[in-house]
């Protein structure tokens, strides 16, 4: 590349859904899947991805079902974006390379708005304030009944289980609140059944985001 030539911006692509839909494990496998084809990828993770975030991360998925009021979760939840954003995500696609994250805004639309019962006007204005038009280019929402997600939880990280003690209408607000943000901005978010085997959904997401990989290039 010469010195007058700037490499195009990678695209952000997140995953989104409840506990225990598979989002991990399908944005390993979608990271590989385009490296295979010569596209260079970042797996980051909301909260979390760099120090910062990861302190904060600790501080969110740990202890207390009640350890935060609503609108603090809110907050800590975005401070720990703002880095993430400022220090791995922009430098990563200002450099061209595909950010492949785990979580993000809708998470937050999601889980505090619709499942704290947050209101949803002042998480939208919160977050036009801090990353104004800033959206990733494709949003991946894995959606599965919240029973089978749940049932699915158990192999996990055994001390981040803060969120997955919330009870079981929580977690259908939340799921219903990612199918509601879906359902409002199509061209971005396209709702991927996770009740599948994993190569099964993992052909999808490739199949989705290469559609995508065509409309850009
Ligand atoms: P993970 O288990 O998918 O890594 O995510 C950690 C937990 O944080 C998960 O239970 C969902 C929750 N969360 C929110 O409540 N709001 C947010 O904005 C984000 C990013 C995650």
């Amino acid at each position: 590349m010469t010195k007058h030539e700037t490499k195009k911006r990678g695209q952000f692509v997140t995953f989104e859904g409840g506990e225990g839909t598979g989002k991990s494990t399908q944005v390993k496998r979608l990271a590989s899947s385009l490296e295979a084809i010569g596209t260079d990828c970042h797996i980051t993770r909301e909260p979390g991805g760099t120090q910062g975030a990861e302190d904060i991360r600790r501080l969110l998925v740990e202890g207390a079902v009640e350890r935060w009021d609503p609108a603090s979760e809110l907050l800590l939840h975005n401070a720990a974006r703002v880095e993430h954003l400022a220090k791995t995500v922009r430098p990563a696609l200002d450099a061209g390379v595909w950010v492949l994250c785990d979580r993000f805004t809708d998470s937050t639309m999601a889980y505090q708005g619709h499942g704290h019962g947050l209101d949803t006007t002042m998480v939208a204005n919160l977050h036009w304030l801090l990353y104004g038009s800033f959206k990733p280019d494709l949003t991946l929402i894995l959606d599965l009944k919240v029973n089978d997600a749940l049932a699915r939880t158990q192999s996990r990280n055994a001390s981040e289980t803060r969120y997955e003690r919330m009870n079981q209408s929580f977690h259908d607000r939340v799921r219903l609140g990612f199918l509601e943000i879906a359902k409002a901005e199509p061209a971005r978010c396209v709702v991927v059944d996770a009740s599948g085997d994993i190569e099964e959904v993992e052909r999808r997401i490739f199949e989705i985001t290469r559609e995508k990989l065509n409309q850009i290039q």
